[in-house]
């Protein structure tokens, strides 16, 4: 079992009621393999509209990315449904966030997958799948935590796995993480006060 870890004292994630300033410890150099921290990173991909995608895509806005399959019974649509509620909170700042969807189940979630299953939440929330090394690798580099159990039926299988929001900044650096079980408020004020520390440019 992998342990996150948040030692760069930046990255600040957001619970349920609580507001947890992380560590400002500088990793040790006695770091386990499994004990790592969690930068997010450079991924690319294909968004549900068919067109290819790298996060330096949405440089100059915020990222809202949240990791899962649409075959997921319950994490997944209630990590969406706040996703949705928390930009339709922040009103006329919502253009400056982009929020995403990625799966790490791309041998089910197909481009036309994604796009049907997308209905259902928040108008602009894109959905990116690929192959899976790339959407692996962009799980990997947000330290999602994945395990498959298959089912008899190939196609049946159900994924366990963490269940973090992720907010990036217009720099490509993650900012926050919110916990599974933040209510779309905490997340829309959070979101909020990252976007008053950053001053508003166009994006290049
Ligand atoms: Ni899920």
């Amino acid at each position: 079992m992998r342990t996150p870890s948040w030692r760069n004292g930046r990255v600040v994630c957001v619970g349920a009621a609580v507001l947890l300033a992380l560590a400002h410890s500088a990793p040790s150099a006695a770091e386990g393999e499994h004990d790592r921290m969690i930068r997010g990173g450079p991924f690319s991909l294909v968004a549900h509209t068919g067109r290819e995608v790298t996060d330096r895509d949405f440089r100059g806005k915020f990222m809202l990315i949240y990791f899962g399959y649409t075959s997921c019974p319950d994490v997944c649509p209630l990590g969406l449904q706040v996703v949705s509620e928390a930009m339709r909170a922040l009103a006329e700042q919502e253009d400056r966030v982009q929020p995403l969807f990625i799966s790490f189940d791309p041998s089910r979630d197909t481009v036309e997958r994604l796009a049907h299953y997308l209905h259902r939440f928040h108008p602009r929330i894109l959905g990116l799948t690929g192959t899976k090394e790339q959407t692996l690798a962009a799980a990997n580099a947000y330290g999602v935590n994945v395990s498959a159990a298959y089912a008899e039926k190939p196609r049946g299988y159900s994924m366990n796995h963490s269940s973090f929001t992720y907010l990036v900044g217009p720099d490509g650096r993650l900012r926050l993480m919110f916990r599974d079980g933040v209510s779309p408020r905490a997340m829309a004020d959070a979101i909020r006060k990252q976007l008053g520390s950053q001053p508003q440019t166009a994006a290049e």
